[in-house]
């Protein structure tokens, strides 16, 4: 595996979720595998779960793991081709970027939408510079337009949960609502959300106020439902995300907290679990009765990142 950032990029979904289940049964079993080999993850953005799960599935596989904070840890990278750079920003990604590729095997990246442009973010303008220049394998850790380790941890947990639920049903209905949120947030999630979502064995669902509908690209076949309470009858997994539209792009166009997701929307469901990438705004995406209860799986969610980088990482590591 070169690179990852879409589903396409895992190959058979069935035989991915198979090799994570190996992964978290044996989390060392592949440890020759990493050594003196290294990893670098660059982050131009704030993170709690990706800087650490990536940093532990590297250990797990025996590798060295690097962390950089661009601008905190580095000088401030220019992104931009042919500026002059008599700006704040030393250093342009062009140098940079084989520069990092010099020294590892492995580069993952974090890098927000900017929302200064859409053709911008959605042309992975950043991401598409590692892969173009480091001459390594490259990771989105979330980048503009997609979170594929978020939406594989996500996929590892739905599967274990659908197993436990033993449910009659032959798939699982899944619903991905759009929630509250006072700032505006990146489609990165629900994109990458999506996007597995509709290559999975599952009924699939977005539920969303008007004005708030995906790209076209990510929405896929999936069903769009503008009434949340009637996307949420029958369901078995909710996902609550908040983003900014992609039409009106960046802009948030609602904060109505009908849409916090709460007792009243989960009476609807068969029991769903509830399920978030984290960080949440708590009372604003969802209830505290809703994120309390024995239906919340954010933990298991979270703890299955490990995993998911896990099977990149080994992946990309078989075929250096
Ligand atoms: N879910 C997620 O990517 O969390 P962080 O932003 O903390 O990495």
């Amino acid at each position: 595996m070169k690179q990852f950032l879409h589903v396409s990029d895992i190959g058979d979904l069935k035989a991915a979720l198979a090799e994570a289940r190996q992964v978290k049964a044996a989390p060392f079993a592949n440890q020759e595998l990493g050594k003196n080999k290294t990893a670098i993850f660059i982050f131009f953005n704030s993170s709690l779960r990706t800087r650490l799960s990536s940093q532990k599935a590297a250990l797990n596989l025996g590798m060295n793991a690097i962390v950089l904070n661009v601008g905190a840890d580095s000088w401030k990278l220019e992104t931009e081709m042919g500026v002059i750079m008599d700006g704040d920003k030393p250093e342009h990604l062009r140098e940079a970027i084989p520069v990092i590729g010099s020294y590892c095997d492995i580069i993952g990246v974090r890098s927000f939408a900017r929302f200064e442009s859409r053709e911008f973010d959605y042309g992975e303008t950043i991401l598409k510079q590692f892969i173009e220049y480091s001459g390594k394998p490259v990771i989105s850790l979330e980048s503009a337009t997609v979170h594929p380790c978020q939406a594989f941890a996500d996929l590892i947990t739905i599967d274990e949960y659908w197993q436990k639920k033993a449910s009659s049903k032959k798939r699982p209905k899944v619903v991905l609502t759009w929630a509250p949120h006072p700032n505006a947030l990146p489609q990165a999630v629900p994109n990458s959300f999506a996007e597995w979502m509709n290559a999975a064995d599952v009924d699939f669902v977005i539920t969303q106020p008007e004005g708030y509908e995906l790209a076209p690209e990510f929405v896929g076949n999936a069903q769009v439902e503008y009434d949340q309470m009637k996307a949420f009858e029958g369901a078995d997994f909710i996902y609550a995300k908040n983003w900014s539209s992609y039409k009106a792009y960046g802009k948030v166009l609602s904060k109505d907290r009908n849409w916090t997701v709460s007792a009243r929307q989960m009476a609807v469901t068969d029991n769903a679990y509830f399920m978030h990438c984290l960080p949440v705004r708590r009372n604003m995406i969802v209830a505290d009765e809703v994120i309390d209860s024995p239906q919340s799986i954010v933990i298991p969610e979270a703890a299955n990142r490990v995993v998911s980088a896990q099977v990149v990482l080994k992946r990309m590591l078989e075929s250096l």
